[in-house]
């Protein structure tokens, strides 16, 4: 017996010194050809000085981009289908031969880490049975924390610590394990509180709610989330497509013009303070990732009030939506900390702390094509129209930044970054509050693709049209659960700290005229 597997209730810090020794989970893929004039390492300044330049004089702060809830829960899905530990220096293997240490599925195994035999310290409960072990905010008790055992936070493979990247991340986290835990308990009930799960299949109460817990969330991806970040013309192509042939099942890869550039638009959506409730009005981003990175249990005073960062739940205060998807990103993320840049990667180096810098300077290593050779095959593929595809004098222009005059100096006018094409399209044509025609294919392609590829998956098993369970709710409604707010208040998350939920209810009563 090995010290992770001695460590189920008695030993948690030998499981976690031990933790699991990954293993890679899949590979990476390409969905275009390489770029035909790469940017040699010669002439990095040349990122490194358009990167330095993605940043806002004065943030703006969008009213209709997604509600801020949206922003890290596309970090939190992207961290389940993506892990790639290549050193920012390389050596860059091709992406058929560079490791993904994550399912190429949407299967929270980043939550799940390897079940309750191999990732014991997670788990409590029955064999067969297991529910996430939760911990608790300091000093009153919520229930609203990872659990932290002798200075060490109980999270996933333990390899893979991003999650801890920030506190509301964290918190969303929190919300998944203890959706699973409500799986368990509303499944395991006599007679079953939820009803409609007839085509969940077989296997114990713990593979059950698993499979349904993970039905629920890419049920979300599909239908919660992507709408609103993709374009709509694209997402309705994508729901009429022909589904992905059954060859790529079991063997979907991850393009990396997705890892390394599309799915990174989240860094743009960062805004540089967040209010966190009634208590807490105003916290820098900066410190949130400190927070989420502590080895000890929240405090109270950071409880994320959901309600602020969704719409539709209990709150104090306002509602706040997520920076404008452009080419300008938070200043806290042009100065990442070390213990932010090794959440990837342990042996990573520190430097470049800027985040844009280092996304292009890896792109450009990873050998990815640039966004115009991206929206020619598009084009060709007859997935755009002519006018979609940027022109170099709309590139170079300057919009929410001086990002444009530095393409422009750079000579890179036409052979343009993916990553900034796809954030200058976003802003030109969606007006920053969603992905433009090219990145909405990338972004949805992907998914939808990881999606029917899953063959433990909802579109796999019950097909895409699925019928909704129904679940019994904290006040003794039955209903579907269609959305991130409908976990969350299942779980109980929607609870306010007394004087903030006071405060609701004042409002509630009286609204303002
Ligand atoms: C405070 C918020 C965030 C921080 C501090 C952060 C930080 C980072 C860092 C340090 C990396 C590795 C960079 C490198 O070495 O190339 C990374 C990668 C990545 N980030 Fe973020 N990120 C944040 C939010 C987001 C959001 C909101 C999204 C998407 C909606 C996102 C998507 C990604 C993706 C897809 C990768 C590549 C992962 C891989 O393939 O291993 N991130 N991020």
């Amino acid at each position: 017996m090995n010290a992770i597997q001695e460590s189920k209730g008695s030993n948690p810090r030998c499981a976690h010194a031990d933790g699991i020794h990954a293993e890679p989970r899949g590979r990476y893929s390409r969905l275009f050809a390489r770029p035909a004039k790469p940017v040699p390492r010669d002439q990095e300044d040349k990122l490194v000085e358009l990167g330095e330049a993605m940043r806002y004089e004065v943030e703006r702060e969008g009213t209709l981009t997604p509600r801020v809830g949206y922003t890290y829960f596309g970090q939190f899905l992207g961290h389940d289908l993506t892990h790639d530990t290549t050193p920012l220096e390389g050596p860059y293997a091709a992406p058929e031969r560079t490791p993904n240490y994550r399912t190429p599925s949407f299967d929270l195994d980043h939550i799940y880490g390897g079940g309750p035999e191999k990732s014991p310290f997670l788990y409590e409960g029955e064999e067969g049975a297991e529910t996430f072990k939760i911990g608790a905010t300091t000093p009153t008790g919520y229930h609203r924390d990872l659990p932290v055992v002798h200075g060490m936070v109980l999270i996933g493979d333990l390899q893979d610590t991003r999650n801890l990247d920030n506190l509301i991340l964290r918190q969303l986290h929190v919300v998944f394990l203890k959706f699973h835990n409500e799986a368990i308990r509303q499944l395991g009930a006599h007679p079953p509180t939820i009803s409609g799960v007839e085509n969940l299949g077989p296997g114990t109460l713990f593979e059950r709610a698993q499979r349904l817990v993970r039905w629920h969330y890419q049920w979300i991806i599909r239908h919660d989330f992507l709408p609103r970040v993709v374009d709509t013309r694209v997402w309705n192509y994508q729901e009429r497509r022909t589904p992905c042939p059954p060859t790529l099942k079991e063997s979907y890869s991850v393009p990396i013009e997705f890892s390394l550039a599309a799915f990174r638009f989240g860094h743009s959506m960062v805004r540089n303070a967040y209010r966190l409730n009634c208590r807490t009005k105003r916290v820098l981003i900066g410190e949130l990732m400190a927070l989420g990175q502590k080895t000890s249990p929240i405090p109270d005073d950071y409880l994320i009030e959901w309600g602020t960062f969704f719409d539709g739940l209990p709150t104090s205060g306002p509602q706040a939506s997520s920076n404008y998807i452009d080419t300008s990103v938070s200043m806290a993320m042009h100065g990442l900390s070390p213990g932010t840049i090794r959440l990837s990667n342990k042996r990573e180096l520190p430097d470049p702390s800027n985040l844009p810098v280092r996304t292009l300077l890896r792109g450009a290593r990873a050998q990815l094509p640039s966004g115009q050779e991206v929206a020619e095959a598009l084009l060709a593929q007859g997935r755009i129209r002519p006018d979609d595809c940027l022109t170099s004098s709309r590139l170079v222009q300057d919009t929410c930044d001086h990002s444009g005059s530095v393409l422009r100096e750079i000579g890179l006018g036409q052979n343009t970054p993916l990553f900034y094409y796809l954030l200058k399209e976003a802003e030109l044509a969606a007006g920053g509050l969603g992905l433009g025609p090219v990145g909405s294919h990338i972004v949805s392609e992907v998914i939808q693709s990881a999606l029917e590829a899953d063959p433990d998956g909802y579109m796999s098993l019950a097909g895409s049209k699925w019928k909704l369970p129904s679940w019994r709710f904290p006040g003794g409604s039955s209903r579907p659960i269609n959305s991130l707010i409908g976990i969350i208040q299942l779980v109980g998350d929607d609870k306010l700290l007394p004087e903030c939920d006071a405060h609701w209810r004042r409002f509630l009563a009286y609204p303002p005229t």
